[in-house]
């Protein structure tokens, strides 16, 4: 009996400690249609997910799920595939996303632009909260090795205010034209 009600109180708090990784896997397949290098690089800007913060994506699925993170794509991609997922899917396909490796991509990217986002990235200190290597920690992501498609366009939202966030929203003071070297550079990290 004791040992039961500590197991439920362990599930409870914290709240991601009960996600099951590999029941997420079996779930992640249909997000593993659009969300696989093959198609990453070729097709829209599209983020990989392995190696995500688990915090970050459970935020992220959710917010889509509840639109409160706009959808850039013409079908609603997103937010359609979001809708039907339980609190519980949310949480197992999280926990698979994070507990694979990060995919190592190598995008196609401009040399200029990545010194130019470097110089950028350090004096604005992207790395104080995203961490060393931009390995991205709980509610920050990891930035490193996102296709910088992809992050081009979250940069634009946030600095055009689509993609707002309390944090995000705040450091956006760069011109939309430095987000593509800042794209540029943290997408070729590994
Ligand atoms: C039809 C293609 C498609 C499918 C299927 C799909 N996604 Fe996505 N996903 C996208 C695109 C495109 C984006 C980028 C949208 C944007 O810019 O906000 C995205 C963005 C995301 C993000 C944001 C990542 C970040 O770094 O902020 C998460 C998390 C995500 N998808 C999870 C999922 C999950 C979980 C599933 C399965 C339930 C799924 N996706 C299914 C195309 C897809
Ligand atoms: C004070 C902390 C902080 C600083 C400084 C910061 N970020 Fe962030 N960043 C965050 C948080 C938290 C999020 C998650 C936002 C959300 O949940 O929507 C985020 C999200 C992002 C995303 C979206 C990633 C994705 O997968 O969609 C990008 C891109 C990004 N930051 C780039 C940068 C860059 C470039 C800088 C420096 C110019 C920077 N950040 C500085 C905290 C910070």
């Amino acid at each position: 009996m004791k040992i039961a009600a500590i197991i439920v109180l362990g599930c409870l708090w914290p709240p991601l400690a009960c996600a099951d990784a590999k029941a997420g896997e079996k779930k992640a397949q249909l997000c593993l249609l659009c969300h696989k290098a093959a198609r990453d690089v070729t097709y829209e800007p599209l983020p990989l997910l392995e190696g995500q913060t688990r915090e970050y994506l459970y935020n992220q699925i959710k917010a889509y799920k509840e639109k409160r993170r706009p959808d850039p794509t013409p079908l609603l991609v997103m937010q359609t595939n979001t809708a039907n997922l339980s609190d519980a899917d949310m949480r197992d396909i999280a926990d698979y996303f994070a507990s694979r490796k990060p995919m190592a991509v190598s995008y196609p990217v401009d040399s200029a632009a990545v010194s130019r986002g470097q110089a950028l990235a350090e004096s604005m200190k992207c790395a104080s909260c995203h961490m060393a290597n931009y390995s991205g920690k709980s509610k920050t992501p990891r930035l490193a090795g996102l296709n910088p498609r992809y992050l081009a366009v979250q940069l634009q939202g946030f600095v055009a205010g689509k993609r707002t966030h309390p944090v995000m929203s705040g450091v956006k003071q760069f011109p939309a034209a430095d987000t593509q070297a800042l794209a540029h550079y943290l997408g070729q990290l590994q």
